[in-house]
């Protein structure tokens, strides 16, 4: 899933080139859009609306889950914020389930601070999170191009170790 909305989202195109390289490996990916989730409201917790509850059981059904974001004010976008709030509340889907945070910027950041923002807030609640290889791109517009493609091979080469270190780690946490 993509912190950004945005049309056009470096983060969208980070998160499909992540896709195609899971499958490459013969493992299905599947992208959960995070537009149609209203922000978390305490009093809905007895009745999740169905985006809540549809992302709810995306996190719980899936081997490993990938968020990519940038960096908003040096910390985490709201939209991706929402969804460890939406996740945490019981029964809670966070522990157990093994989670890798991507993110890119135009600018020098490469989401740094967003990861370890959001690695911190659901390592907090129990989940599993991999954090290395690092896939955090500064200037990303240098190393992916505006129609999603890859300008600079070692950041695919990247992309695709992360992948497989990600469904190796989710093998092994949850044999
Ligand atoms: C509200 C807001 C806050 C931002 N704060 C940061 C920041 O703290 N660090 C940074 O590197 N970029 C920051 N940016 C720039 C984003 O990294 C840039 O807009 C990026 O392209 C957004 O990701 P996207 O292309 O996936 O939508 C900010 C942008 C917005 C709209």
């Amino acid at each position: 899933m993509s912190g950004s909305l945005r049309e056009g989202s470096w983060n969208q195109r980070l998160l499909k080139l992540a896709m195609e390289s899971v499958r490459k490996m013969g493992v299905e990916a599947v992208e959960f859009d995070l537009d149609p989730v209203p922000l978390y409201k305490a009093p809905l917790d007895a009745d999740y609306p169905p985006p809540a509850k549809a992302l709810r059981e995306a996190i719980a059904g899936a081997d490993a889950v990938v968020l990519t974001a940038p960096e908003f004010n040096s910390t985490v976008p709201a939209v991706m914020k929402n969804v460890v709030e939406w996740a945490c509340r019981q029964p809670t889907v966070i522990p157990g389930q093994v989670f890798y945070v991507m993110g890119c910027t135009p600018g020098r950041s490469g989401s740094m601070r967003m990861a370890e923002h959001l690695t911190s807030s659901l390592e907090s609640e129990g989940g599993w999170v991999m954090v290395t290889p690092r896939v955090l791109l500064p200037h990303v517009d240098q190393v992916i191009g505006a129609d999603g493609s890859i300008i600079d091979p070692s950041v695919g080469e990247l992309i695709d170790q992360a992948m497989a270190r990600l469904l190796d780690t989710s093998r092994r946490l949850k044999a």
